[in-house]
């Protein structure tokens, strides 16, 4: 595989006059992808039913010609104002009750059959209109599902559709439903909350205290069903005409849908890459690091989605939209440093995205995003990504063809554990997302390189390490996958801690096979009461307290089992700082056969099946591994083969100052 680069383009922001001019300088930049379409209902519909295309024919045709491939975006993530006309209860509805209105973007509910059937109407357009020009090459269906808090909807659409999907999922006699069966599954003798009937349901909002738990859960699931099935609607009808893959561009800690559900209905996994903005507007950290980075980003941050987005896509990633400068939607929104797009950009290619794609081409003069640079400026002059952009273009022309690689370490993310967490955190700040990523930033900090699988996995061989934590709701066939696979196993915290219902599950979890270990009872720890390990680092936020006869092989200082296991399979009973999670990880990988590195917040590696990529986000230099990393510095190295040891090659130029 060949990698290629692309940007956001948006023809009906701009003159007719300008797009060939545009087109060339994409080219002339060693572009070769242009995404465009995907807000531009209005232009293309006017109002009901008045379909004017000719200006799409002609911006196709004008980038096609100048030899750019096309990937066309369906517009659904911006009805138009006559929508609301024709549909005004399409909008969804806030926790409070509240429509959200019409003004911005993603003012739609996932529910509402009216507006389903608009976008099937549109998308069946576009799909005949294009599905076999020459210059669209790829689509992607509608525009970053769950962007601006938009997959969970308080309507009434909702609450219709919920109450059949409950009795889809509670199935009885005929399509009923069988209430006593949801009843006993919810608990819902607990403060007489019996329904008689699944039209007695509401939603698990406006409650006078939290609501069930189990409501909560089959909620956040009916919500996930939901985007999938819009979105499946979208994509069997570009399917019906067209062969070109289909993509959705995913977003950066986005956990409301499951996105390997939504994946398994597409050919391509994209995500929005926007560094600077997660760490400022995602990541919480110490203002001391979230100042040394800030105008690099997290180190870990991409690279996990990057991980995780192959997954999704079963091993096709794409950035669709890359930051190239400073973004407008963050607290803070600073430049970034000199080489940083060029870094992102490789980082995402060494994590193997197939394309990245700038957002967007030029700065918008008018509107929400005026502040959101592009690689052009508003008057068109050069901004400082695309000289970036460029020599990556050249170096990609240079580089080898791309061997993607089995990692040997694995960890498992699973959304419906991220529901759950969310329904029942059990402590502020808990977050299934972030203990994740914890395991995953330790497992980096040693230098590993990392392949996120998706909940289903049951066939784990070729990897020495696998991680499970967090994963409320586990399987017994996936225990019994894990307990016989040849990799070291590390499940928990709060693994295997419920049933599919929510239920604690007697015998007390996690219930493993081949390992004696139960937990007893758990806390939720308040920050500023860390429990020390034995042997450094601490227990943050959440521990339990582990009985059974299994071998301890980690501590807190109070002599408390915080780690137990075989030779293989683990149980790790808290959420570990980075020293405490760390140290455990490097036991496991020394008990995996595999060799770690001790790297420096900033400093990253990842290897492919033919290369090893150093990153260094950092502003200083780093000496690692014999190695000398310049600040903000890529290193390439061809992997040796055991026969032929290859020497390395750092990049040319500025883009290594120092290196
Ligand atoms: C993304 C979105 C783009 C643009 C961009 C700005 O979330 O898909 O349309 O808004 O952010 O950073």
């Amino acid at each position: 595989m060949k990698r290629a680069l692309g940007c956001c383009y948006y023809p009906e922001h701009w003159p007719r006059e300008i797009w060939a001019e545009d087109a060339a300088r994409m080219a002339e930049a060693g572009l070769t992808w242009v995404r465009i379409g995907e807000f531009a209902w209005s232009r293309l519909e006017p109002s009901p039913g008045d379909y004017r295309f000719e200006w799409l024919d002609e911006a196709i045709e004008t980038l096609g010609a100048a030899g750019l491939k096309v990937v066309l975006g369906t517009p659904t993530a911006t009805p138009p104002r006559w929508m609301i006309e024709r549909h005004p209860d399409m909008l969804a509805v806030d926790a409070e009750g509240r429509p959200r209105g019409f003004g911005s973007r993603r003012h739609y509910d996932f529910s509402h059959e009216g507006y389903k059937a608009e976008c099937a109407r549109i998308v069946t357009e576009l799909a005949r209109r294009y599905g076999r020009n020459r210059h669209v090459a790829a689509w992607q269906t509608d525009n970053e599902y769950g962007c601006h808090d938009t997959v969970i909807s308080w309507s009434d659409a909702a609450r219709q559709a919920f109450r059949q999907w409950l009795r889809n999922r509670y199935p009885g006699a005929g399509n009923d439903g069988d209430i006593e069966a949801l009843n006993t599954a919810w608990g819902n003798v607990f403060w007489s909350m019996e329904y008689r009937d699944f039209d007695e349901i509401a939603l698990p909002n406006l409650t006078v205290t939290e609501p069930n738990p189990s409501h909560s859960l089959d909620f956040r699931r009916f919500s996930s069903d939901q985007v999938v099935a819009f979105n499946l609607l979208q994509a069997e009808i570009i399917r019906a005409y067209s062969d070109a893959p289909i993509a959705h561009n995913y977003m950066g800690k986005e956990t409301r849908f499951d996105h390997f559900a939504v994946g398994a209905d597409l050919d391509i996994a994209s995500w929005d890459s926007y560094p600077l903005g997660f760490l400022e507007d995602r990541i919480e950290r110490e203002a001391g690091y979230k100042r040394r980075f800030a105008r690099q980003g997290d180190a870990d941050f991409q690279a996990f989605h990057h991980d995780l987005y192959r997954a999704v896509g079963r091993g096709r990633m794409w950035i669709m939209e890359q930051q190239p400068g400073p973004v407008n939607w963050a607290p803070y929104n600073p430049l970034p440093l000199p080489g940083m797009v060029r870094l992102w950009t490789w980082e995402a290619f060494a994590h193997g995205a197939e394309v990245v794609s700038y957002f967007r081409w030029r700065q918008a003069p008018m509107a929400q995003e005026q502040m959101h640079a592009g690689l052009l400026r508003p008057d068109s002059a050069e901004a400082p990504g695309l000289a970036e952009a460029r020599a990556v273009a050249a170096e990609i022309a240079e580089a080898p063809e791309v061997m993607q690689a089995q990692a040997p370490v694995a960890i498992v993310f699973d959304y419906d554990a991220d529901f759950a967490w969310t329904v029942q955190p059990h402590g502020r700040g808990l977050d299934y997302f972030w203990l994740v990523f914890d395991t995953y930033r330790a497992l980096r900090a040693l230098g590993q390189s990392i392949d996120i699988l998706p909940p289903g996995t049951r066939d784990f061989s070729g990897y020495r390490l696998v991680a499970v934590p967090g994963m409320m709701h586990m399987p017994d066939d996936l225990k019994s996958a894990l307990a016989a696979s040849e990799a070291v196993v590390v499940i928990g915290p709060r693994s295997a801690a419920r049933d599919a219902t929510m239920r604690i599950p007697v015998p007390l979890p996690p219930a493993l096979p081949g390992l004696d270990v139960t937990v007893a009872r758990v806390e939720t720890i308040r920050p500023d009461m860390p429990l020390g390990l034995e042997k450094g680092g601490a227990a943050i936020g959440y521990r339990e307290v582990l009985e059974g006869g299994a071998a301890v092989l980690a501590r807190t200082e109070a002599g408390e089992a915080v780690l137990v296991g075989t030779d293989k399979l683990h149980y790790l009973g808290a959420w570990l700082d980075q020293p405490g999670l760390r140290r455990v990880m490097a036991g496991l990988c020394d008990a995996a056969g595999l060799e770690t590195l001790d790297l420096p917040d900033g400093v990253r590696l990842r290897e492919t099946g033919t290369e090893r990529f150093w990153f260094n986000y950092d502003s200083e230099a780093h000496e690692v591994a014999g190695r000398h990393l310049g600040p903000v510095s890529v290193v390439r190295e061809a992997v040796a083969r055991k026969d032929q040891a290859l020497p390395r090659q750092g990049f040319p130029g500025a883009w290594n100052a120092g290196a």
